[in-house]
């Protein structure tokens, strides 16, 4: 089976393509690296021994996206591509409608015409806004604050219509909790450019010495220690969760959470961040984010049930392997 991989030099993407690599499909990466590097490519050939090819094209171009159908006839997408920074959007929301929508409407048409069936849709937990209750399951209402978050929601329901109109199309959305960690080999993770929006990667920030004190946002939430809970999950269990939504043989419109369904705080991932790798990270309270809520995380009982989802790696892994990449990677 050969799947078409956008935004496959990214994070998620590039373990996502090396699962699959590691599962015999072909893979073909579309990526116009405005959020990652070129040298992901030959990182996931050390790790795999195993070719892709790479188009640096930008899917908002649709004679572009029509070229690689033309070309390669995939069997399956599995669309990453997006821009993700929540702050960002608030900013620059025409940017994110624009490069989250157009590229999805793009491939989508181009799919079609080229009677490609096969649609996994990287979706957030962001789509549920402040949940009421928890945890969050698949039927809660769906609610987004920010324009990232709408665009997530939007996607959706274009889906959803779609379907409708075409019954063909094998959809599988999948809504991630807050991924971290990185891959064993320390060879791809996560290091984003400047000053970090997300915990993990200013921890690691913090680690490195390149920032000087972790800012908590807030200590007064209704949580174990008053600091935000999420559901931390490792990049590895995510990107197989992708494998397994293409092997999975149920067909029609799916939804899934991709969580652990465990909650942690802040001060919980810090705390473990220092015991696993014996560092000190200096911390002080500052005020809550705007936007942030308490707590979120996954039930991920559908996942498991209709997917064979299960998470091998706990906290321990994700701070470890979190730190071993950015280690590994420092001068580049
Ligand atoms: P990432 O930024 O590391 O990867 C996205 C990739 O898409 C990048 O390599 C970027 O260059 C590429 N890209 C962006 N716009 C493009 C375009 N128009 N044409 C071609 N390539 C384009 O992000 P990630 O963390 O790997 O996230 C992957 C997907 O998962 C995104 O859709 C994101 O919204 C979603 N998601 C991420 C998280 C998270 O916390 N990382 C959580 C929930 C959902
Ligand atoms: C986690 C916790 C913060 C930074 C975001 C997006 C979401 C999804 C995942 C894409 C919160 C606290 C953070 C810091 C802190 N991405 N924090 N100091 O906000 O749950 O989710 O990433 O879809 O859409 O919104 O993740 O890592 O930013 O924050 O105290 O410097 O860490 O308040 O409680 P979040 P996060």
């Amino acid at each position: 089976m050969k799947v078409l991989v956008t935004g496959g030099c990214g994070y998620i993407g590039s373990h996502t393509v090396v699962d699959l690599l590691n599962e015999d499909y072909e893979v073909v990466i579309v990526d116009n690296l405005s959020n990652s590097k070129i040298e992901v490519i030959d990182k996931i050939k050390k790790i795999t021994g195993k070719e892709v090819t790479f188009y640096q094209y930008d899917l908002c171009d649709k004679e572009k996206v029509e070229i690689v159908f033309a070309r390669e006839n995939p069997d399956a997408v599995i669309h990453f591509a997006g821009l993700k920074a929540v702050g960002e959007s608030v900013q620059k929301p025409l940017l994110y409608y624009e490069n989250n929508l157009i590229s999805t409407l793009n491939l989508l048409e181009i799919m079609q015409k080229y009677k490609a069936r096969k649609f996994v849709f990287s979706s957030s937990a962001t789509v549920y806004g402040k949940p009421a209750s928890l945890p969050i399951d698949e039927t809660f209402p769906l609610s987004p604050t920010n324009p990232y978050g709408t665009t997530k929601l939007m996607i959706e329901n274009i889906l959803a219509d779609l379907y409708q109109s075409d019954n063909s199309f094998d959809i599988t959305i999948l809504r991630y909790f807050n991924p971290i960690g990185a891959h064993k080999s320390g060879l791809l993770g996560e290091d984003p450019n400047g000053i970090p929006n997300n915990l993990m990667p200013y921890i690691v920030k913090v680690a490195t010495k390149e920032l000087p004190v972790l800012n908590v946002f807030g200590n007064d939430y209704d949580t174990v220690d008053g600091t935000g809970v999420r559901d931390y999950i490792h990049v590895c269990d995510l990107s197989y969760g992708h494998v397994l939504a293409l092997k999975n043989k149920r067909v029609g419109l799916k939804i899934y959470n991709l969580g652990t369904g465990m909650g942690t705080s802040v001060l919980e991932l810090v705390n473990m961040f220092e015991k696993v790798n014996n560092i000190k990270i200096d911390r002080q309270f500052v005020a809550r984010r705007e936007g942030d809520i308490d707590a979120c995380y996954a039930s991920n009982a559908k996942a498991k049930e209709e997917l064979n989802f299960e998470c091998k790696y706990n906290l321990e892994d994700m701070c470890l392997d979190s730190y071993n990449y950015v280690k590994n990677n420092i001068n580049q």
